[in-house]
């Protein structure tokens, strides 16, 4: 065990990444759990504390559009394209990695996953750690991740430096990941940025198959995720879910009877959903529900991505 430091310091949380050591920190999306992306030992520990699988790679995070140059070796046009649209935003773009950053971050690969968040207190922090910030969602692998502070305290207190106190998260699902390295943007995760707001830019840019190959080019999709305690089912609306004990819903229906599930939460939009799910997964594990009923959504906008961390939790 470690003393983990809570903080709203942006100052204080950035000398813990300045000393080589591990934050977490909020962003648009989730909380990610950061260390200096140059400092081979300081990312090490980010696979320790996180209890990650050694093969998956981390993305690097930037605050400055001159900082692109210190983690990748060459912007294709789509790539420049995409991040003048998406750069601060929800969009991490897969590119040749610059040997500045070593092996270990990109698992490997010769490849690198940047983004710049869209979150004033994220690139306060990055600006003043001084150096790329490497960081994975800031749970412990295969639990959903956090999108609250106290969901971060929850998985990783006393195996972390600091935490970096701040709101929730708004998006509330991850970043998508775009393969920029070949001919045409391939998505590799869907995420906070639908296909259909880069296909404005890049028309081109299309969904990895689900095949040996689309698997190789995302290693994280080979890996468990997102997945609360609870058995988690996919339904159309309330009339499928059975009358018993220890369920919880999430989804649009308002249920007549207040009574039934132990947790609801009736979405106003999807955005709503989106923002609320991982959260949702997480009450319900506190509460010791024995199945979460998820109601379907069409797989437009964020619904994509929704959808996705649905059916992996289901799978999970
Ligand atoms: O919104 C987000 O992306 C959050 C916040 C903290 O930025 N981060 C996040 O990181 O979700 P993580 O590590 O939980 O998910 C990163 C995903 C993994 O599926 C990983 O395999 C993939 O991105 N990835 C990272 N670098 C890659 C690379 N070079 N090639 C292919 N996939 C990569
Ligand atoms: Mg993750």
């Amino acid at each position: 065990m470690i003393p983990t430091v809570l903080t709203s310091s942006v100052d204080r949380a950035a000398r813990f990444i300045r000393a080589g050591r591990v934050v977490a920190f909020p962003t648009e999306t989730v909380y990610g759990l950061g260390a200096d992306a140059t400092n081979e030992s300081a990312v090490q520990e980010i696979f320790e504390a996180k209890r990650r699988p050694v093969d998956n790679p981390l993305i690097v995070h930037i605050a400055d559009m001159t900082d692109v140059e210190k983690a990748v070796t060459s912007v294709p046009d789509h790539a420049r394209r995409l991040m003048d649209l998406f750069f601060p935003g929800p969009l991490t773009l897969v590119l040749p990695r610059n040997p500045h950053i070593p092996e270990i971050v990109s698992a490997g690969l010769p490849t690198i996953g940047i983004r710049m968040p869209d979150h004033p207190t994220a690139l306060a922090f990055i600006r003043a750690c001084r150096v790329p910030v490497a960081a994975p969602s800031a749970n412990v692998s295969g639990r959903p991740s956090p999108t609250t502070w106290e969901s971060v305290q929850e998985d990783l207190d006393g195996r972390i430096a600091c935490i970096l106190k701040d709101d929730p998260t708004h998006v509330g699902l991850e970043s998508t990941v775009v393969d920029c390295t070949g001919e045409h943007p391939i998505v590799l995760r869907t995420g906070g940025v639908t296909i259909d707001q880069m296909r404005e830019v890049v028309p081109g840019t299309v969904m990895s198959g689900s095949g040996d190959s689309a698997l190789r080019r995302s290693p994280g999709t080979r890996h468990r995720h997102y997945s609360p305690v609870a058995r988690v089912v996919i339904v159309d609306g309330l009339s499928e879910i059975p009358l018993a004990s220890g369920t919880a819903f999430i989804g649009f229906s308002a249920d007549p009877d207040p009574n039934r599930f132990i947790k609801a939460f009736n979405a106003s939009d999807l955005g709503a959903y989106a923002r609320r799910l991982f959260e949702f997964f997480r009450e319900c594990d506190r509460a010791g529900v024995e199945t979460i009923y998820c109601q379907r959504v069409p797989r437009k906008g964020i619904g994509a991505a929704l959808m996705d961390r649905i059916e992996r939790a289901v799978a999970g």
